[in-house]
């Protein structure tokens, strides 16, 4: 059985009292038992959500993290510092971390590694820009992308990743992919692990993100190849983070 997961990315928004005010306003809701809540804050946040969620079945999860130990590498955050904080998952390889920070997919592939030997669940962004699905590129491009972030992982690892398609642009944008476009390239993303481990890639959660909102996560859900959803704009409220994780309903 796919682990079901809808994971809120905050990405810059939030200081810890905004923060604090969502978490206490969700943290006694009635989440659905079938789903992984997740939430991705930004670092500050983090550790004090920590204390809000730990007897909830909330799990927490980081936006990023550097590949390295320790060390003199300045404003950067390691996977023991996550760990150590409680936290579960770490969004890696965002579209965003990749177009305005310079994340290449040996970058991602590094951070993915670290990731794992932490003991951190990565969640690994791919998706290809407009211009790329405009001249019909966007499996080659994904192709690319898992294959170079995977390099070096062992089977057993792999049951460990969580993969995000987020196709570039329909992230932010109100441009949802049509269910069945997702569902697509989300199945020929599970070929590719398929290629890569064998049948873990059965097992593997994929998520899909891009203008993910409670009036479409009900059918983007009912998709074969679809478990779950990576979701920004609409996380933020309360009210409709606690709608995305409970979509059966
Ligand atoms: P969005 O962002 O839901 O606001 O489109 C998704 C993401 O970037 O993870």
């Amino acid at each position: 059985m796919r682990k079901s997961i809808i994971a809120g990315n905050w990405k810059m928004n939030k200081n810890i009292e905004e923060a604090m005010l969502f978490a206490n306003e969700i943290k006694d809701s009635s989440f659905s038992k079938e789903v992984e809540a997740v939430i991705c804050a930004p670092f500050m946040a983090l550790y004090p959500l920590q204390s809000v969620f730990k007897d909830t079945t909330v799990k927490l999860g980081a936006q990023n993290m550097h590949y390295k130990d320790n060390g003199a590498y300045t404003g950067e955050i390691s996977a023991s510092m996550l760990k150590d904080a409680g936290i579960t998952y770490v969004i890696l390889g965002h579209s965003e971390r990749r177009q305005y920070f310079g994340e290449t997919d040996e970058i991602v592939n590094e951070k993915v590694k670290k990731a794992l030997e932490k003991e951190l669940i990565p969640i690994l962004c791919v998706g290809e820009t407009l211009e790329e699905r405009e001249a019909s590129k966007e499996k080659e491009v994904i192709a690319q992308q898992v294959q170079k972030a995977l390099v070096g992982i062992s089977e057993e690892e792999m049951k460990r990743v969580v993969i995000a398609y987020e196709p570039v642009w329909a992230i932010g944008t109100g441009k949802t992919a049509t269910s069945e476009q997702a569902n697509e390239i989300i199945a020929f993303i599970r070929m590719q692990v398929k290629e890569l481990f064998g049948e873990v890639s059965q097992d593997i959660s994929i998520l899909y993100g891009g203008s993910v909102k409670p009036e479409n996560i009900f059918d983007i859900m009912a998709q074969s190849d679809i478990d779950g959803a990576l979701v920004g704009g609409a996380a933020l409220k309360p009210e409709s983070f606690v709608k995305l994780v409970n979509y059966k309903e």
